[in-house]
C-alpha cells in the first residue's frame, strides 16, 4: 500500500484544493477495495485461510524486495505443488536414512508441497548455480546437532542436481565429525561439522553419543572450532541437546576435572559465551559470515493440538492452523539467551544472524519422518504393534521443512 500512496502525488500533483483530496480519497478507496477482493475471500484476518490459502504469488528474485527489515519468520504456509517439492527424494545422490521418509514407506505426499509466505515480503527463489557461485573456492559449515545435519543435507540435496555426476563427491574427516561435499567444478564444499553442544562434550563421538545425561565441558570449544574457524560462511545451532532441567558441568578436562549439575539455562549461557569468546578472537570478520538457526520444534504431545496424551506426529498429514502456535518444548528463554549471546557479540563487531525458524517450523506436525525412517536398533513387538512409540518427532522428512530453512538462509546469505 505504501508504494501506492506515492502515485497520488505524481499523478493528481496539479490539480488544486478539495478537488486534489476527493481524488486521492477515492484512490484511497479503491486501494483498499481492490486488497481486499485480490485477497479472493475477502477474509483478511480469517484464521482458517491463514495457513491453507494456496494463491500462486510469485517470489523476488530481486534482493531489494526482501528487505533485512522485513520479519521472514512471519507468515503462512502456502500451498504450491508447481513449485514444490524442490527436489525428489529419490534423486538425491547423498540421502540419508533418518530423512528419508518416502524410502521408508511414507505414502501421503501432502507435506511435500507447501511454500512458507512471509506476510510482508518475499522470499528470493532459491538458485543452486547461484549459490554454488558464491561458494567458488569457499567453505559453507553447518555446526551443530543433527537438526543441523538435516539442514546440511537439504543444502547439498537442494543444489546435488546442478553438479554432474563425477564433479561431487562425499568425505569423512577427523573420525566422521566432519562430513564433506564437495563441488569440484566450483571448488566448493558444504559441510556438516557434528557437535551437539557446540563446545566440548562427551556427546562428541559421532557414532557412539547416545550419552542419556551428558558431560559438557563448558570452557572449551577449541576441539571443534580449529576445524571451521576458516570456513566462509558458518551455520550453527544448539538447542536440544541442552534442553533438560540441569546440564553435568565440567571445569577442567575428563580425566581431572570438577563436575557440577547446573541449572540448564545457567550452562547454556556460560557455553555460549565459550563459543561467542572464541568467534569474537578467532573469526574473520571480513572473510566470514555467521549464522545461528533458532529452535527447531518437536511434536511429541498430541494433547497440545486437541489429541489424546498417548497420541504424537505419527499419522499426522496436516498442519497446525493456528497463527502463533507453540508446543510446551519450545523454551523462549533458552531463545532470549542466544539473542543475547548474538547481540553481545555484534556490540563487540562481529555480526551474526540469528534465522528464526521456530514458528514456521511450530505449524508443521505433519514434516517429521515418525516411523517412517531408519530406525538403528531392532524394533521389538511391543513397539511395533505401537507405532507412537517409536516414532520420531524431532527430526524432518526431506524434502521438507528444512528446505524452507535453507531458503530463508539463502535469501539472508544474498542480502
Ligand atoms: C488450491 O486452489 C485450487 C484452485 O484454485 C483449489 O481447487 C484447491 O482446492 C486449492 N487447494 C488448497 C489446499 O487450498
Ligand atoms: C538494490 O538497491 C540498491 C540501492 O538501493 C541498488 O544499487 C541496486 O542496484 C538494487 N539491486 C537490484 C537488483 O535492483
Ligand atoms: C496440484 O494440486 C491440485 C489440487 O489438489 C491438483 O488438481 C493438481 O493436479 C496438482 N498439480 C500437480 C502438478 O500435481
Ligand atoms: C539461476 O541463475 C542462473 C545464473 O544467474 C541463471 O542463468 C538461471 O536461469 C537461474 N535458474 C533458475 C531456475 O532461475
Ligand atoms: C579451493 O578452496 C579452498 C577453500 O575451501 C581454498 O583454500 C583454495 O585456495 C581453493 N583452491 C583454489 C585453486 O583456488
Ligand atoms: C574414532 O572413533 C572410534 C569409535 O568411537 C574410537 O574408538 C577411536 O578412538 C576414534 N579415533 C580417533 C583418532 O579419535
Ligand atoms: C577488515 O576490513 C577493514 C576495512 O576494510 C580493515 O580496516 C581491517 O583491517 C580488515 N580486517 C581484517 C582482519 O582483515
Ligand atoms: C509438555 O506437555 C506434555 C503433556 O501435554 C507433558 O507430558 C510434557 O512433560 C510437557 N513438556 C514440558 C517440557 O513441559
Ligand atoms: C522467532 O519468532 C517468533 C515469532 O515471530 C518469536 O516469538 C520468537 O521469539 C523468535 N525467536 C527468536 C529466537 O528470536
Amino acid at each position: 500500500m505504501a508504494k501506492l500512496y506515492h502515485i497520488v502525488p505524481l499523478t493528481f500533483g496539479s490539480i488544486r484544493g478539495s478537488l486534489q483530496s476527493t481524488v486521492a480519497f477515492l484512490i484511497t478507496i479503491f486501494v483498499i477495495a481492490f486488497i481486499y477482493f485480490a485477497r479472493g475471500n475477502g477474509g483478511l484476518f480469517d484464521q482458517k485461510e491463514l495457513l491453507t490459502d494456496n494463491s500462486t504469488s510469485q517470489r523476488s528474485t530481486d534482493p531489494n524486495q526482501s528487505s533485512e527489515s522485513c520479519d521472514l519468520s512471519s507468515g503462512k504456509w502456502v500451498f504450491d505443488n508447481k513449485s514444490y517439492p524442490l527436489y525428489k527424494e529419490e534423486e538425491c545422490k547423498f540421502m540419508l536414512g533418518e530423512n528419508a521418509c518416502k524410502e521408508y514407506g511414507r505414502k501421503d505426499m501432502n507435506y511435500l508441497h507447501w511454500r512458507w509466505q512471509p506476510h510482508h515480503c518475499n522470499l528470493l527463489r532459491f538458485n543452486a548455480t547461484v549459490l554454488l557461485e558464491r561458494l567458488r573456492n569457499k567453505r559453507m559449515v553447518f555446526v551443530g546437532d543433527s537438526l543441523n545435519r538435516g539442514q546440511w543435507l537439504s543444502m547439498v540435496c537442494l543444489v546435488d542436481k546442478v553438479i554432474p555426476p563425477g564433479l561431487k563427491s562425499l568425505h569423512y574427516h577427523f573420525n566422521h565429525s566432519l562430513t564433506t561435499m564437495r563441488a569440484e567444478e566450483y571448488n566448493a564444499s558444504i559441510e556438516f561439522y557434528w557437535s551437539p553442544m557446540l563446545v566440548e562434550s562427551n556427546s562428541d563421538d559421532p557414532w557412539h553419543h547416545l550419552v542419556p545425561d551428558p558431560t559438557v565441558r563448558i570452557k572449551s570449544i577449541y576441539k571443534h572450532a580449529r576445524h571451521w574457524t576458516n570456513a566462509d560462511i558458518l551455520i550453527f545451532n544448539a538447542y536440544n541437546w541442552w534442553n533438560r532441567p540441569f546440564v553435568n558441568t565440567l571445569w577442567g578436562t575428563f580425566e581431572s576435572g570438577i563436575v557440577k549439575r547446573v541449572e540448564m539455562l545457567r550452562s547454556y549461557e556460560m557455553g555460549l559465551k565459550t563459543w561467542s569468546d572464541w568467534l569474537e578472537i578467532h573469526i574473520d570478520h571480513n572473510k566470514s559470515q555467521l549464522f545461528f538457526m533458532s529452535m527447531s520444534p518437536s511434536h511429541k504431545w498430541g494433547e497440545e493440538w486437541g489429541k489424546s496424551a498417548r497420541e504424537n506426529c505419527y499419522n499426522e498429514q496436516e498442519m497446525i492452523k493456528t497463527e502463533g502456535y507453540r508446543g510446551n518444548e519450545t523454551d523462549p528463554r533458552m531463545m532470549r539467551i542466544v539473542e543475547d549471546a548474538i547481540s553481545d557479540l555484534g556490540k563487540r563487531g562481529l555480526p551474526v544472524k540469528l534465522v528464526n525458524i521456530t514458528q514456521l517450523s511450530e505449524y508443521r506436525k505433519d514434516g517429521h519422518p515418525s516411523i517412517y525412517r531408519k530406525h538403528w536398533g531392532a524394533l521389538s513387538e511391543e513397539q511395533l504393534s505401537k507405532p507412537t512409540s517409536y516414532s520420531d518427532c524431532t527430526h524432518w522428512c526431506l524434502p521438507g521443512v528444512p528446505d524452507v530453512w535453507n531458503e530463508l538462509l539463502y535469501t539472508h546469505i544474498f542480502s
